[in-house]
């Protein structure tokens, strides 16, 4: 949560959209015709399966309801939902943060192992909801093992310290003979979760998180944490510092520098975090890519400088463990407030277009395009908060919009991310200034010989002509080209009609003597797969 990266929605927006966008086509500075040259020799770096990360807090619907409902017509024996565990793997996704998030700032990770009826039910105070307990750590872990993904956990260094994060590491990755690996064994887990990514808190620059802290008090409580995890598992350890909860915080920047300051030598990671909205001005909405591309540079000049101060050979790379677009500014349901505490009540239920759906397209194009510096990431969140899956109680699970485009990235960036030389028209957008109407990035896997182009037409009005030479690769033929894309790109998924808008067949795109051709339509995602 920070201050929203576009402007909050303004009264004025509606009636002015219309001759905005008219202005704002008109002008556009070239046809919009771009190109790109790509080859094997120019890679960034590989691709990260930990790119392809999500999120599971305990928020609203995201567990209860989400991930587990006991009872539910597809429920497994410990009340894991089937069919979100089917689309949790046909997502893609590799490694799943949890408990939070906010959440974590005031959990007692020891209130969810046991037996189910003994655990305490407690006040969560980040959602002001209540929270049962129902399910915690042990069962997470059983559920990451049938879903396929690695969890990422946080330690709580809001309301707890240095030794909660020691224990929960003890009763999580000792084989036995001490009293919390034992007590893991005797709760059922007998052998050990192994859990080695690591989230040092959550969000601690911002004045929302329980037992917020200066960067000067986290760095300090950070490092020490790290210090005395490592004491119990080394290098094994990978290890997130939080950094800034989104650019506009006031102290982004500073924060990075103190906390880094204090510990570069101990972790492995700067986590960032960025939320987007669809103010009501498309074209900003979809200059989004280009925000987070700003984002991820300004973090990359911190650590270089705290790098460069420490005189060290270390680097430290950036976890992107939440992002997504988020309507922060007209929320479906509001947190709950005074004497009312529900159990897993209906929150950041968000319904996304098809031009969300192309922003997080995009923003995944940007954290590939830094693969060199950003390490990890995670899609927040998985089911029902801000999230592609939703389910009904009881009742169906659907894919939202922003599924398509994870999904398919997921399933086909192999490989490495390659350098891309690019030409493309810019448009001018009301808060971000000037963006290119191309966002792109490709993928090469030198075992396939397959290279996939990543692309987001971001013109809310012209198609944009994409010449791309790939001459300098051997062999290609065009084996898919995919679009997704609608006439109405505020169309979202419902309950009832989750399927009428899916990524189609591109018509058009062509493959001759090294050079890829293709028509992308206005405000879109494409995939094209040559190999
Ligand atoms: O993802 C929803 C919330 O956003 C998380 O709990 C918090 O870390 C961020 O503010």
């Amino acid at each position: 949560m920070a201050p929203s990266d576009t402007q909050p929605a303004a009264t004025a927006a509606t009636a002015a959209t219309a001759s905005l966008t008219a202005s704002l086509t008109a002008s556009l500075t070239a046809s919009l015709t771009a190109s790109l040259t790509a080859s094997p020799a120019f890679v960034v770096g590989p691709v990260r399966r930990e790119t392809f990360g999500s999120f599971v807090e305990h928020l609203g619907r995201c567990v209860y309801t989400g991930i587990y409902e006991p009872g539910h017509a597809t429920a497994d024996e410990a009340g894991w939902r089937g069919d979100v565990l089917d689309l949790t793997r046909e997502l893609g996704v590799s490694t799943v943060r949890y408990p939070g998030g906010n959440f974590v700032s005031g959990y007692r990770w020891e209130d969810g192992i046991g037996p189910k009826n003994e655990r305490p039910v407690r006040l969560d105070l980040a959602w002001h909801s209540t929270e049962t307990n129902h399910v915690g750590l042990d069962d997470f872990m059983d559920w990451c093992r049938k879903a396929g993904v690695e969890p990422m956990m946080a330690v709580n260094l809001g309301t707890r310290g240095v030794q909660d994060a020691v224990d929960v590491l003890e009763y999580c990755n000792l084989a036995g003979g001490t009293a919390l690996s034992d007590l893991r064994r005797k709760n059922g887990s007998e052998e050990p979760h192994n859990v080695t990514f690591w989230c040092l808190g959550n969000e601690m620059d911002g004045p929302w998180q329980i037992g917020h802290k200066t960067a000067q008090e986290y760095g300090r409580l950070a490092s020490e944490t790290a210090r005395a995890m490592r004491m119990v598992a080394g290098d094994t350890l990978r290890l997130v510092a939080c950094g800034s909860s989104g650019p506009r915080m006031a102290t982004f920047g500073e924060w990075e520098r103190a906390v880094l300051t204090e510990t570069y030598d101990m972790v492995d990671y700067i986590s960032a975090h960025q939320y987007f909205e669809n103010s009501g001005v498309l074209e900003d909405h979809l200059a989004a890519g280009a925000v987070m591309d700003q984002f991820i540079g300004d973090i990359v000049a911190h650590i270089d400088h705290v790098k460069s101060v420490k005189k060290t050979s270390k680097d430290v790379h950036i976890s992107f463990d939440e992002w997504n677009v988020w309507h922060m500014g007209s929320p479906r349901t509001p947190i709950p407030s005074g004497t009312d505490w529900p159990e897993a009540p209906a929150l950041l239920e968000d319904l996304y277009t098809v031009a969300d759906a192309v922003v997080v397209g995009d923003l995944l194009i940007t954290l590939l395009r830094h693969t060199d510096r950003v390490h990890s990431a995670s899609l927040a969140q998985l089911v029902n908060v801000i999230a592609p899956i939703m389910t009904a109680p009881g009742g169906a699970a659907w894919k939202q919009t922003t599924f398509h485009p994870f999904a398919l990235t997921s399933a086909h960036a192999r490989g490495d991310v390659l350098q891309l030389a690019v030409e493309s028209p810019r448009y001018v957008t009301p808060e971000h200034g000037e963006v290119p109407a191309l966002s792109a990035v490709a993928t090469h896997d030198p075992e396939t010989g397959h290279v996939t182009l990543f692309a987001v037409n971001r013109s809310t009005a012209e198609p944009l002509r994409l010449d791309a030479d790939l001459s300098a690769f051997a062999g290609l033929g065009l084996l898919e080209a995919v679009t997704f894309t609608n006439e109405d790109p505020l169309w979202h998924a419902t309950e009832q009609d989750s399927t009428s808008v899916l990524p189609a067949p591109l018509d058009g795109a062509a493959y001759d003597g090294g050079r890829l051709t293709a028509e992308l339509p206005p405000v879109s995602w494409t995939m094209i797969r040559l190999g």
